[in-house]
């Protein structure tokens, strides 16, 4: 038996394919969640499947006690596409292992304990990025042992009063917050955050696990800004599938032997699959299309009845509904086999595969009012108007 954790949707893929999921059936999906922003380059991109097949052919895996060149070539390729010059990478297997080595570094740099989060954030569930999670249901007493203070995303007075203490190792932020119902900080709160942690030796981290690797329309969110964290944490996208995530460290932060570890961490295949990754991004220009269509998205939303808000950059969407998410996500995957993400009570979360075309977008948006009809119509029989 299965130690049962996750609420499932109803459907069980057997195969995948760019933006669509097939079941056992034969049955076509079209994919906005993207397995929760992780599909990047579409299901099964053939030049993904190629590198990697390759590789595994070769040798699939070692440890960090062996020269990889691969993990070399990957630390270039990212700081090219990327745009962030002078960053070095460390490499290991998730979102939240990523912010935990993250804020590790930045308590070891500073020597101080303490760190500022933002409210509704979403960092990961091992010890410190949980700590920084603004989720007490989701930490256990032993998560509750860090010294951590929470202020609202955008509030720079409260920021600035909390480092102006001295006392913080670290500012995190998300680029853009996922789970908290896609919240973009102000390009202001981030200049803020950056002046006031230079002001105070703080380190300011930039949690791009969900935003990064061109789903806002930029290479990371925090590009919108024009800031310069320094750290970055990476996950979710960098590997379309295959577990591999990382942290960008500024130059000027030195490393010691044994300061950081993995076992699995970059090794030979995950390292392949985040160099075919970028490959793909850059081949297929994936940045500017997320910022294209993600556009062209928003716009279309935005003019629908029953739309309370549209939020978010490129590819990361959330749509406030007017109606329970729940019920809308269930119509859409019963009825129109589309399948999306939520955030909340009646958030829509859409995170689709950066290769989505603008007809499979305008095929949800057929969906997406029929939905509304459908719901609406059920409503008002339900109620005898
Ligand atoms: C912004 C952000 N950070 C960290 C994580 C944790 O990533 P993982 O589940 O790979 O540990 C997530 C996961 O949803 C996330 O959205």
């Amino acid at each position: 038996m299965l130690f049962n954790v996750y609420n499932l949707m109803e459907i069980e893929p057997v195969e995948a394919n760019g933006c669509w999921l097939c079941d056992r059936n034969g049955e076509a999906y079209l994919d906005l969640y993207g397995g929760h922003a992780v599909i990047s380059i579409g299901h099964s991109h053939p030049r993904y499947v190629e590198r990697l097949t390759r590789q595994l052919q070769k040798i699939g895996f070692y440890s960090n006690s062996v020269i990889n060149p691969l993990q070399e070539e990957l630390a270039a390729r990212i700081e090219e596409l990327s745009g962030c010059a002078g960053y070095n990478l460390f490499l290991c297997n998730s979102g939240a292992e990523a912010n935990e080595n993250a804020l590790k570094l930045a308590s070891f740099v500073t020597g101080r304990a303490a760190v500022l989060a933002c409210r509704a954030s979403f960092h990961g569930r091992t010890s410190a990025a949980v700590a920084v999670t603004d989720q007490p249901a989701i930490q256990a007493p032993l998560n509750k042992a860090h010294a951590v203070s929470f202020i609202d995303l955008d509030d720079i007075p409260a920021l600035a009063a909390a480092l102006a203490t001295r006392e913080y190792a670290a500012v995190i932020v998300e680029g853009i917050q996922g789970v908290g119902g896609i919240r973009v900080p102000s390009p202001a709160f981030l200049r803020a955050a950056r002046a006031a942690c230079d002001a105070s030796g703080t380190l300011l981290l930039l949690d791009e696990v969900q935003s990064g690797h061109g789903r806002s329309g930029e290479f990371f969110a925090f590009q919108h800004a024009g800031i310069q964290p320094d750290i970055i944490s990476m996950a979710k996208g960098m590997g379309n599938g295959f577990p591999v995530a990382g942290i960008l460290i500024r130059g000027s932060i030195p490393a010691r032997e044994g300061m950081l570890g993995s076992t699995f961490g970059g090794n030979h295949l995950a390292c392949t699959a985040a160099l075919a990754v970028l490959e793909v991004i850059e081949r297929e220009r994936l940045v500017e299309r997320a910022a294209a269509l993600g556009k062209w998205l928003a716009r279309e939303l935005r003019a629908e009845p029953g739309v309370i808000e549209v939020r978010g950059q490129g590819l990361m969407i959330g749509v406030d509904l007017d109606i329970p998410q729940a019920i809308f996500r269930r119509q859409l995957l019963r009825d129109y086999r589309i399948l999306t993400g939520y955030s909340g009570h009646n958030t829509l979360r859409l995170l689709p595969p950066l290769t989505v075309s603008r007809e499979e977008l305008a095929l949800f948006m057929e969906s997406f009012r029929a939905t509304t009809r459908l719901i609406t119509k059920e409503d008002h029989e339900l109620h005898g108007h």
